[in-house]
This record gives C-alpha cells, structure tokens and sequence, in this order.
C-alpha cells in the first residue's frame, strides 16, 4: 500500500510517499481502508518531533474515516462497515491513517451510519469530537454571548457551527491576528471579530463574556479569565500558543470570583459520546464543511497549507484519485 512515512522530525517534506506492506490482522485489530482523513495542529507537533511518545519511522495521522477492510471480531464489525477512529496513541504510539490502510485495536472503531459525502464525514471525527466536547462544557444558554480565541482554527470554526446550528441568536465573538482574515470570519456568519495581535493579551477595551473558548490555551488563558462576567466558563483546550502548562498557576488570584475554568481532552472517546456528536451534527444540520480538501497524492501541501495558516476551518484529505488495489 501507499503511506506517507516519517523516517525524521522536520518540516512537511520529511512526509515521504512510499510503498510499506499493507498491515497484517492480528487479535484483538482492524484493518481499515481509509477514506479520508483531517489533518490535525497535533500532526504538525508530532511531525515536528514534539510528541514524547512518538518514536520514528511512523506513519502519522491520529483520525480516520474508513471502511472495514479485515476484523478479528466478526461479531461487531462487518467488511464494508463504515466507521471513524481518533486518537488512542493512533498516528503516535503505532501507525496512524496517512495511508490507504490503517491497522487499529478493535476497542477504537465506532461504526457510523450516514449519507454525509466523505469529504465533510472526514472534517468530522476528531475536531468536532473536540469541538462538541467544548460545547458541552460551556452549559450554553440564550443571550450568551460568546469568545472564541483563535477562532480560524480548525476547532475554532467547528464550534462557531455547533453554536449558530444550536441557536443562532447567541452572540459569537472570534479573535484572529489576521486583518485579512477578520473579513474572512465576518463572511463566515461571526458577530464580531478582535485582530488581537498579541497571542497573550486581548487588546485593551476588549470587553467580558459569559463563555470563553480559548484555543491558544496556557499562553493566554490567565488573560482570557480576566474577561469573564460573573458565572462565566472558560474551556481552555488548545495550546496553539506553543505553551503547554500553566506554571506559578494561582487559582485563588487567577479565577475571578463566581467564575469557572474547564477543559476537554479528546482521548477521552467512547462509541456512546461519538454517536452523540454525530446526532448532534444530524438533528441540528450544522455546517460541517471543511475549508480545503485535499487529494491523498497532497499530504505534503496539506501539511504546508495549515501551517502558513492561509486558512479558516478545516483542512481534509480523500482520495478523489482512486489507488485502492
Ligand atoms: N484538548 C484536546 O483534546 C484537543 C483536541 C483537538 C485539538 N486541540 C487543540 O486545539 C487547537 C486547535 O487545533 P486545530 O487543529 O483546529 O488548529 P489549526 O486549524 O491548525 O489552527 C490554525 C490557527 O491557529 C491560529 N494560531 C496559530 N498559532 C497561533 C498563536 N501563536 N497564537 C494565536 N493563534 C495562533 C492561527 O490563527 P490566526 O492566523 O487567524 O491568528 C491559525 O489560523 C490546537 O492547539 C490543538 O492542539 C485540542
């Protein structure tokens, strides 16, 4: 089969397209014919040789949208069966979805059913996953009036549509340090949008909000909380600011009164909480268009396109050229 190989930590380059055998079943896996695939910030970290887990040669790519190909448990899954997959040391740990076939412990497949095409199914897993989690931790009510730090990113994007699709009366607020880009988020439907180009500090007369969503994470988050109203939440979930822990973090001084800070962890995945967001997705008719799709033949131009960070939302990969054996 043919799978992007990282023989080396680097830039998008070290993604090489090669021949490797196609993985063998063994107790306990699946193999799955992978249909596409988001490519994921994580991606780039771990590409980047900033995982501790990952050891190289690896194939990369922590989700999956696929079909069964061959099962050790023929009681659960059905070849053909269309199914997802996130994380679970996927991509890191053993070798992940940039490739036609994925080999993954049964216990991390969640058979789908839905007529969505593959190109918005595999916009879906892992950052809506993500994204819902959030959503969910938010308690969001009407006349809430929202913040999303980092708004164009593709977690960004996919809760402003889990927000609108629940009601669209809620205020959502986005920050980019993009001006062009600010343009961009009000096309796309955001209520306002802060260039804030300092990743650290909200420019000056920023005002409060009942919900914060911080994606640029420990960097900003002491800042982000200092913009909450009374019983306002803050989920901080990213660390796109390239700092992973709040050190010196005094919660006592850092938490405003009456105020609340959580967080969402995707490896946290069972197949209830995946059907879940699907429903969601399904009865509320979110918007679950990626920003750019990708042929599989583009893995290196996908990886170069979300890091120059040209883009808003979602960036995928299918196979719109069939090389299925
Ligand atoms: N907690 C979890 O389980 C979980 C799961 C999935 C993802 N995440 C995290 O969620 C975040 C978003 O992931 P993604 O894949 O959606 O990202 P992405 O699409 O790659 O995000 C790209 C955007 O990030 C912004 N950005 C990059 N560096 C920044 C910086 N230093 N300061 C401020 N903004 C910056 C850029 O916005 P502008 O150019 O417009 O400023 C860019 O458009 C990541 O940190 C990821 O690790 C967490």
């Amino acid at each position: 089969m043919k799978a992007y190989v990282v023989n080396h930590p680097g830039g998008p380059e070290v993604l090489e397209l090669t021949d490797v055998s196609t993985p063998a079943l063994k107790a306990g896996w699946t193999r799955v014919k992978v249909l596409g695939f988001g490519i994921n910030h994580s991606e780039i970290f771990t590409r980047e040789g900033k995982s501790p887990s990952v050891e190289f040669t690896r194939i990369l790519g922590i989700e999956v949208v696929g079909e069964v190909d061959a099962t050790s448990d023929e009681t659960t899954f059905k070849p053909g069966q269309k199914v997802v997959s996130i994380m679970g040391e996927m991509g890191r740990a053993f070798n992940g979805s940039y490739a036609e076939y994925v080999l993954l412990p049964n216990k991390q497949i969640y058979p789908i059913t839905s007529n969505l095409p593959i190109t918005e199914l595999a916009a879906i897993p892992e950052t809506y996953y993500t994204a819902y989690g959030i959503f969910k931790s938010l308690q969001i009510k009407a006349n809430d009036r929202i913040l999303i730090r980092a708004a164009t990113s593709g977690v960004g994007i996919a809760d402003f549509n889990l927000i609108k699709a629940f009601d669209k009366a809620i205020t959502v607020v986005g920050t980019t340090r993009s001006k062009s880009k600010k343009q961009e988020l009000l096309r796309a439907g955001f209520d306002e949008v802060i260039v804030a180009s300092s990743s650290t500090k909200l420019p000056a007369n920023t005002g409060n909000f009942d919900k914060i969503i911080d994606l640029i994470g420990p960097q900003s988050v002491p800042d982000t909380l200092q913009h909450l109203n009374e019983y306002g939440i803050v989920s901080a979930t990213g660390e796109l600011g390239g700092v992973w822990a709040l050190n010196d973090f005094d919660p006592i001084m850092a938490i405003p009164n009456n105020c609340y800070l959580t967080g969402f962890y995707s490896g946290d995945v069972s197949a209830s909480a995946i059907q879940e967001m699907f429903t969601f997705i399904e009865n509320h008719h979110v918007n679950v268009q990626p920003s750019k799709v990708f042929d599989f033949s583009q893995v290196v131009q996908a990886h170069q396109f979300l890091e120059t960070q040209h883009g808003l939302g979602k960036v995928v990969v299918t196979f719109s050229t069939q090389i299925h054996h």
